[in-house]
């Protein structure tokens, strides 16, 4: 549709339609009574039901097209209802989690894999997905740290632009892409005491160089919907922020596509104590720009008496309405309101070999390895124990994978089993009873439950009436196999629903009854791997001084099972490099690379030392941001600038910075160069590194390469005691390493 029909479209819609383009409805509502009559029971009325301009939690494209087709017949002006859906990190192949996307440190790999969710969910009539999430995340404890690709605002600002190119392809009306919203603006991530829907206080200065970016990149690549958040930023609720969203979000940012609230957000204000009633907080929203008010009754029941008593103007009810039916119309819902619904197109592509081979690929980069004493990876014993829950876990995924199906993805267990050179035995006798023919064993003992009896996760409480018994019996028969086998591999991990929405954790260690077989199978394996199947950095406690090996696997997807074992096995090296730091304990949290320096930092050690510093615990992580081992072993040369001054006059001007990089160790393996910059000294103070690139490079053994970064001015501007972004003269410092306590530097004047 031409935009000046869509205009006249607008001008010739009743106030009612007008309102209702503005409000959301769950999908259970459509799905309990497709035929849209009648008033569905304890649900909402009819007329809202034909008037909703948009609906989410829906998939399935014959389900989709027959409540589209009722729906428009019956709409006055036979304008389409916009469906949208969570798909986070798959729809039906689903893909490692965000977090675990971030830890390929390469976007082309977020790209491919919301290319294919969009293929697939737009086939089952999908139309927007509420992806990519651009949070900041620092503290481990907050749940939704697995939605997000990590700690740091360059990484998730090049994730982020790559999710939404993925969804939306160059224009979202072709049938294979959807619209992409990001979320959730804003600052989401800084909740206080790592909980879930807590309130953020941060500093405007932190804000904008911190939490701001990675929003700011997926809105430049185009992103057609803005999701606002939960919390509230240094004391407003983000739906009814009118700074936060008008100025800085449509100003500033330039974004003009719809804003819509998250669930119940609008609503929420008025226990925040922001707004009276839901009257009040209607009006809030709208003045901040909120476009859509997903599931609260709070545009559906009182915009019309706000339009007419003057608190909110009737443009700036058809200005939103206009953006919605602009989404609608960018979509190509006018000429075909099924979009790329398409039972015959999706029962095609969904779950492709080859859709499952980019995934494959994506768990294999996305797999961290933090220790690999005396290399005992690649595997290369004869007789493989595989213990633990996750050996055989199906659900693989995390809990904000919704449409995705656990029992068509991959196991550790049904990976092996595909190896022509390893004999399988789901029981140890069998396993000894086998014939030595040159063969790998392989036994697998599940070992232990995933969770602790009376654990509360996300959606229940596990209860388990014959915990002890069930364990004592599994814990007994992995300590058989672990005795019998020359490696074992650990399976360990947490529950899917012990991350995700609120699904906060005051302590982020494994499951009592997962360490207890970890200290019963540690003490007799020969060599033992231990692998972490996780939606967060946990606190490891002695798994890493008691394995050989110790690898983070986050929350892998469908093709898990053959991601991890083609890095187990050595078909490919891991890469992984961690986007999060990992914490000694959870007292450091919220911990992160990219900190300020303090006035009294370290090094002096010891009683009497009035540094920043915890007596029983380092300050730094465990396992720090950007680290992550491989097969092989990597030498990096001195950093060698192009020369020492950058001009600040000059906008072209660029100081290359190259270092050489060797593999020096046995095999071929990729290894992820960082570029980390520091500003010696600023009007405010600045991070003690902030990372700026990032380069894979692959190698083979022996080889080396040459690895350059180009530094230009706007690289190193941040937000001023002028309040702007700007850089200032002086002195930086220019770090190229492997991870970020590289100290691998060199220094360079901007004039
Ligand atoms: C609440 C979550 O915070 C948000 O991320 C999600 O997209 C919406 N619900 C819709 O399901």
């Amino acid at each position: 549709m031409k935009a000046e029909d869509l205009k006249a479209l607008l001008d010739d819609m009743s106030m009612e339609e007008k309102i209702m383009q503005l409000v959301q409805l769950p999908g259970w509502e459509y799905e309990k009574d497709a035929a849209v009559t009648g008033i569905a029971e304890g649900g909402v009325s009819e007329k809202a039901k034909q008037l909703a301009g948009s609906t989410l939690g829906l998939y399935g494209a014959d389900k989709i097209m027959e409540i589209q087709k009722k729906y428009i017949e019956n709409h006055p002006h036979h304008i389409p209802l916009l469906f949208m859906l969570d798909v986070i990190h798959g729809h039906k192949t689903v893909f490692p989690c965000p977090l675990g996307q971030g830890a390929t440190f390469e976007p082309e790999v977020a790209r491919k894999g919301a290319e294919i969710q969009a293929k697939e969910a737009s086939a089952d009539g999908v139309q927007v997905t509420f992806s990519p999430m651009g949070d900041l995340v620092r503290d481990a404890r907050w749940g939704r740290v697995v939605e997000s690709t990590g700690e740091d605002p360059y990484l998730n600002g090049r994730m982020v632009e790559a999710m939404v190119k993925g969804y939306q392809g160059d224009d979202i009306s072709d049938n294979e892409h959807i619209a992409a919203c990001v979320k959730h603006f804003a600052a989401y991530g800084g909740a206080e005491a790592g909980r879930d829907y807590n309130n953020v206080e941060l500093s405007e200065q932190t804000i904008r160089e911190q939490y701001l970016p990675a929003y700011a990149k997926g809105i430049d690549a185009g992103a057609k919907l803005v999701m606002t958040s939960f919390n509230t930023l240094n004391g407003l609720p983000s739906s009814g922020n009118k700074w936060l969203m008008r100025d800085i979000l449509r100003k500033e940012m330039g974004f003009d596509g719809v804003l819509i609230s998250d669930w119940g957000a609008i609503g929420e204000m008025v226990p925040w104590g922001f707004a009276e009633d839901l009257k009040e907080a209607a009006g809030l929203a709208m003045e901040a720009g909120v476009d859509i008010d997903m599931c609260t009754e709070a545009y559906g029941s009182n915009l019309e008496e706000l339009i007419g008593n003057g608190t909110i103007s009737k443009e700036m009810l058809d200005e939103a309405v206009l953006r919605v039916l602009t989404l609608k119309n960018e979509l190509g819902l006018f000429e075909n309101p099924y979009h790329g619904a398409s039972k015959e197109q999706f029962e095609k592509i969904c779950l492709s070999d080859e859709s499952r081979e980019v995934a494959r690929d994506a768990v294999r980069k996305s797999l961290v390895l933090l220790e690999n004493d005396e290399e005992t990876l690649p595997l290369k014993g004869k007789k493989i124990a595989i213990i633990g829950p996750y050996a055989s876990e199906k659900n693989m995924q995390s809990s904000w994978a919704i449409s995705g199906s656990p029992e068509t993805s991959v196991t550790i267990m049904e990976a092996v089993g595909e190896s022509d050179d390893v004999k399988l035995f789901l029981n140890l006798e069998s396993a000894k009873a086998a014939p030595a023919d040159g063969k790998t064993i392989v036994c697998i003992a599940k070992g232990s439950t995933i969770l602790d009896d009376g654990t509360v996760t996300g959606m229940r409480v596990y209860e388990n009436e014959n915990f002890d018994e069930e364990n004592d019996k599994l814990i007994n028969e992995a300590v058989e196999a672990a005795e019998w086998a020359d490696e074992v591999i650990l399976c360990l991990g947490e529950h899917f629903e012990q991350s995700g929405e609120s699904t906060s954790r005051a302590e982020i260690g494994l499951p009592f009854i997962q360490m207890e077989l970890f200290y019963e199978v540690q003490n007799v394996a020969k060599k033992l791997v231990t692998l972490v199947f996780t939606g967060r950095p946990l606190d490891l406690d002695t798994i890493p001084e008691l394995s050989d090996a110790v690898m983070i696997c986050w929350r892998p997807g469908t093709e898990g099972g053959h991601g991890i074992w083609d890095v187990l096995t050595g078909k490919c090296s891991p890469s992984g490099k961690l986007p999060m730091s990992f914490p000694w304990v959870v007292g450091q949290e919220p911990i992160h690379y990219n900190a300020y320096s303090t006035g009294r930092p370290k090094p002096l050690e010891g009683p009497g030392s009035f540094t920043t510093r915890y007596l029983d615990v380092p300050n730094e992580a465990r396992y720090p941001f950007g680290f992550g081992l491989t097969y092989s072993e990597f030498e990096i040369s001195e950093v060698n600038l192009d020369k020492t001054e950058l001009s600040r006059a000059s906008a072209d001007d660029k100081i290359t910075a190259t270092a050489k990089v060797t593999n020096t160790g046995k095999v071929e393996a990729t290894q992820t160069v960082q570029l980390y910059i520091r500003d010696l000294v600023g009007t405010r103070v600045r991070p003690v590194k902030e990372l700026k690139g990032f380069e894979k490079v692959t190698l083979k053994a022996g080889e080396s390469a040459e690895v350059s970064f180009d530094i230009t001015e706007d690289m190193l501007q941040f937000w001023t005691i002028e309040n702007c972004f700007e850089s200032e003269p002086g002195k930086f410092k220019v770090f190229i390493g492997f991870d970020s306590t590289t100290d691998n530097s060199a220094e360079f004047m901007l004039m």
